[in-house]
């Protein structure tokens, strides 16, 4: 039998060989928003998993959009030509094709290292102001960020434009925006972080306007032979947060703004939000919002076993699946599931002598 896992799909004029995404994966290791070598030696690690689609981290597009004072950044020529330089030689010595999520943290902004505590940054620890959409803090303790006026608003738009201008220069195969796990495009769509009384807030409508005029903006700028996406929630998983609903309601604004997929992830809303733990949990949220939207669709959340990713794509629950934590700790992630799946992947003509033709100790390690 065939393995849908590893059928090639199109999202616009983007072939890509297989299901398999790497999932966007911030590593708290630039220097002032440039990619330092940490990320060539990830990034060349992982171009080589085996997934058709390797996603840069989460990219602020302006310095005061980044999470963490190590955070990546393409707001600047240092930025991009740290981020080409890096893209350009991972592109040379791997096989998967790559993509980058342009974000911008909102209040989440202006946090530390989660090895430096996961806080928000105290007063020695050179701060900075943080926007949302309304001045409610991420939880006690946070900073409480400035509502934004309508100058803000057109200035973190054309921020994603001239970001999104830069993505083409370095060459990305896919763009997508970050409208998940509470930042700042994902605040703007929940009625739980968004109490604005202007057009920006109240009905879904207006929830969801900032959001859409972004996309509509990048794609005015990103040609069709480049795949644009967004990564947005499919539950806050608190009463009175996004809903599969309005997700799916959001899904279809991108998709008339432009948009060639999304991804479906959920969470991260507030300090008090918790995701459910159990195998591919938001698989029904993904499954729910391709049905409704009618737009390719990818999932991410504790995908772990090749046959689990493998029933997602052929049931046609999702269309990709994205990996996090399972390909960080299992690099060949996709060359182990094309074993197990029994198909072939792509590998590197330096590699090719660990394949299932030329090397029997596959078989033998099962
Ligand atoms: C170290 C780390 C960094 C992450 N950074 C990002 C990020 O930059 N953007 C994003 O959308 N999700 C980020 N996530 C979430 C993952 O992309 C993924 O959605 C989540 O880990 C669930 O998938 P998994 O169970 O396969 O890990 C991060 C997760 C981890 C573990």
């Amino acid at each position: 039998m065939t393995s849908q896992l590893f059928s090639p799909i199109r999202l616009a004029g983007v072939e890509l060989a297989n299901r398999i995404v790497v999932s966007p994966m911030c590593q708290y290791s630039a220097e002032d928003g440039a990619m330092t070598e940490w990320h060539s030696t990830h990034i060349g690690m992982l171009a080589n998993s085996g997934a058709g689609l390797f996603i840069v981290e989460a990219t602020g597009v302006e310095a005061r959009g980044r999470i963490t004072h190590g955070c990546v950044g393409l707001y600047s020529d240092a930025d991009e030509a740290a981020m080409k330089r890096v893209i350009d030689h991972a592109r040379k010595i791997g096989t998967a094709k790559f993509g980058i999520q342009l974000a911008h943290a909102g209040r989440k902004a202006s946090s530390q290292r989660p090895w430096q505590g996961a806080g928000p940054l105290s007063s020695g620890e050179n701060p900075w102001e943080t926007i949302a959409p309304s001045p409610i803090p991420f939880g006690p303790g946070w900073h409480t960020p400035r509502e934004m006026t309508d100058k803000d608003i057109a200035t973190v738009t054309e921020a994603f434009v001239a970001a999104a201008k830069r993505a083409l220069r370095i060459g990305f195969d896919t763009i997508e925006l970050h409208a998940a796990h509470g930042y700042l495009l994902h605040a703007f769509a929940s009625a739980i972080s968004n109490k604005r009384a202007d057009r920006y807030g109240g009905s879904l409508e207006n929830r969801l306007r900032f959001p859409l005029e972004v996309m509509a903006a990048v794609r005015a700028v990103v040609p069709s032979s480049v795949a644009l996406g967004a990564r947005l929630t499919g539950s806050d998983w608190l009463d009175g947060g996004i809903n599969p609903d309005e997700a799916a309601a959001l899904a279809k604004g991108f998709k008339g703004a432009g948009a060639d997929y999304v991804d479906v992830s959920s969470g991260g809303l507030t300090h008090a939000a918790r995701n459910p733990t159990d195998p591919g949990y938001n698989v029904p949220l993904a499954e729910k919002v391709k049905r409704d939207a009618g737009i390719a669709t990818r999932t991410v959340g504790l995908i772990l076993a090749p046959q689990q990713a493998e029933a997602i794509i052929a049931d046609g629950r999702a269309d990709m699946i994205a990996l996090g934590r399972g390909v960080l700790n299992d690099p060949r992630w996709g060359w182990h599931a094309a074993f197990a799946l029994g198909t072939e992947v792509a590998r590197v003509p330096q590699y090719l002598r660990v394949g299932p033709k030329l090397w029997p100790g596959l078989t033998m390690k099962g």
